[in-house]
């Protein structure tokens, strides 16, 4: 186990593996992050991976709604991954770094559209399990203990009320300089839920095997520990209050 500085029971096989999904604004970013950093395992958003194909899709020029369009640059969109320093894996196209500019509505927009093409799934799938496979990870998204990897010892499934993901979202965005509609944002987040769930191929969805975390009343910390406790518990019990 290469689990750093603390006490995780050995796993039967492989590198620790954690899965944590969830709908938009739940905190599964700020909670995988931190959750990485204190087992000491690298950080894989990928949410961020199809965000920078979405970027891709954008800069060439393509029609999001073009399934074949789309599904063909994904089969050869020139996608990297580079580990820094921190742990999180971060994306690269063509050899940079995109993560300052996969964040604009136009882009979460497009994302949410060409997240639901079995091609552009395939792809990514296959590049998180090799990174998985390769030295394990916190992987955060929408599918990563249903599709993914359904077989990672511990799975988490984070919730929280609408108004709260808006909230929290507008923060966020206000935070990197934004001026925000708060009815609008609520709008968008919950299209995007809706195409996430709904999507024939690998739908948002708690499994049976997911322990669901209610983030509402906590902070990232109180998530965080939670997390900590059933996975120091070798995934057994379900975390309290969950
Ligand atoms: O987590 P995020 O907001 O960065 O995700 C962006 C979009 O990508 C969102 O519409 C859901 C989709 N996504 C997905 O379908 N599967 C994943 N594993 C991660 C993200």
């Amino acid at each position: 186990m290469s689990a750093r500085g603390l006490d995780v029971p050995a796993a039967p096989r492989g590198p620790l593996v954690v899965a944590i999904d969830g709908p938009s604004g739940v905190g599964k970013s700020t909670t995988a992050r931190g959750l990485a950093r204190r087992l000491g395992i690298p950080y894989l958003d990928t949410g961020a991976m199809y965000r920078a194909l979405a970027l891709l899709v954008l800069r060439r020029g393509l029609d999001p709604g073009d399934r074949e369009a789309v599904e063909a640059l994904a089969a050869s969109a020139p996608l990297g991954m580079r580990q820094r320093d921190d742990g999180q894996l971060e994306v690269l196209l063509d050899g940079e770094p995109v993560a300052g500019r996969i964040r604009a509505p136009e882009v979460s927009e497009a994302t949410s559209r060409i997240a639901v093409y079995p091609r552009v799934r395939a792809r990514m799938v296959a590049l998180q399990r090799e990174i998985a496979g390769r030295e394990g990870g916190v992987l955060e998204g929408r599918d990563i203990g249903s599709q993914v990897l359904p077989g990672a010892r511990f799975k988490f499934f984070l919730d929280a009320p609408l108004a709260v993901r808006v909230a929290r979202r507008r923060l966020e965005l206000a935070a990197r300089g934004g001026a925000v509609d708060e009815a609008e944002l609520a709008r968008e987040i919950e299209e995007r839920d809706r195409r996430d769930r709904a999507r024939a191929d690998s739908p948002l969805v708690c499994t049976p095997g997911h322990i669901r975390i209610d983030t509402g009343p906590l902070d990232a910390e109180g998530v965080i520990a939670r997390m900590l406790a059933f996975i120091r518990a070798g995934g057994r019990g379900a975390p309290e209050g969950a």
